[in-house]
Formats: structure tokens, C-alpha cells, sequence
């Protein structure tokens, strides 16, 4: 699939969203319809208030201390958009048709792991769907690696906070 990430010009922080070549392309798994919402609503609407938060925040002086106040305001907002963002593009890197490599059940150590741990990649789906379903408005899932003990979990992130500070992932859901 042709999806292209959503780049960030370093220069002035803003990120540029680039075009989706075909929101069918996961199809019959994903519908294109399902992927075009997540990219032109949710993606976009991600980059344009991050974009729009980061602007006002490089607006306000360090010498003010009702603009410092506003700065620290907006910090969860460019936190939440931001993640948003990063979430997305790592939604976009992770998806492959058939074709391309997509669309096969995790081997080698990843689905021993998961063997292992949830008895196999049916239980885990229900696993993280359960954990989706209990998350109140939206939020993430993730199958992620403990880089100490090397154990998996799914850990849910209500809103778009980024939880790759857990360690690898390899799995996304978004509610
Ligand atoms: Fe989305």
C-alpha cells in the first residue's frame, strides 16, 4: 500500500500531511471508507491543531508570566495532537495488502510470544477488543514489550498519549 507518513519539517516544527494513494488498498480487512476517515479526519484534524497549538505556543514570551502560564496550557494540547500524529504514521507504516506482505498472522518469536502468553492470536484479539470496548470515548491499544523481562501486554491509552515509552510495538488499535 501507498500510503505516504505525514512529514515534519524541522525548520518550523509544523508537519505537512501527504496524500493516502489508495484507502482501498487493505480491503476487504479494512474498508477504504474506514480509512479515509482515520486519515482525512483524524489524521488531518491531529496535524492542523498540532500545528495550530505549537504556533501559538512560539508566539508567547519567556519574559511574561501570563504567557508562560498560556505556554504551560498548551502543552497537553500539543502533547495530545502530537500523539495523535505519531500514532497515525505508525497506523500508516504498519498496514500492508496482501500483496505486499500484509495480512499474515505474526510468526517466529512474535507468535510464540503471543502463544504464550494468550494462547494464541484469537485470544489476544479478544484480549485487546475487551480492553478497547472498556476505554470511555477514544483511545488507543497496543501490544507492547516489556525491554527488561521481554514480556508482552496490551496496554490502553485513553486519548492519543504516545506509549511507545513502554518499549517495542507491534500492534495498534484505535477506538
Ligand atoms: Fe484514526
Amino acid at each position: 500500500m501507498y500510503v505516504l507518513l505525514w512529514r515534519s519539517f524541522l525548520r518550523d516544527q509544523s508537519l505537512t500531511p501527504v496524500t493516502v494513494d489508495d484507502y482501498a488498498a487493505l480491503e476487504p480487512a479494512i474498508s477504504g471508507q474506514i480509512m479515509e476517515l482515520h486519515h482525512s479526519k483524524h489524521h488531518t484534524t491531529y496535524v492542523n491543531s498540532f500545528n495550530n497549538f505549537s504556533e501559538q505556543a512560539a508566539s508567547l514570551s519567556s519574559n511574561s508570566p501570563s504567557d508562560i502560564q498560556q505556554h504551560i496550557a498548551l502543552q497537553p494540547l500539543i502533547n495530545f495532537h502530537g500523539g495523535g500524529h505519531i500514532n497515525h504514521s505508525l497506523f500508516w507504516e504498519n498496514l500492508a495488502p496482501k500483496k505486499q506482505g500484509g495480512g499474515e498472522p505474526p510468526s517466529e518469536k512474535l507468535g510464540e510470544k503471543i502463544k504464550e502468553t494468550y494462547g494464541g492470536l484469537e485470544e489476544l484479539k479478544k484480549v485487546m477488543n475487551a480492553k478497547l470496548a472498556g476505554i470511555q470515548g477514544s483511545g488507543w491499544a497496543w501490544l507492547v514489550k516489556d525491554k527488561e523481562t521481554g514480556a508482552i501486554g496490551v496496554r490502553t491509552y485513553a486519548v492519543s498519549f504516545l506509549a511507545l515509552v513502554e518499549g517495542d510495538v507491534w500492534v495498534i488499535g484505535e477506538k
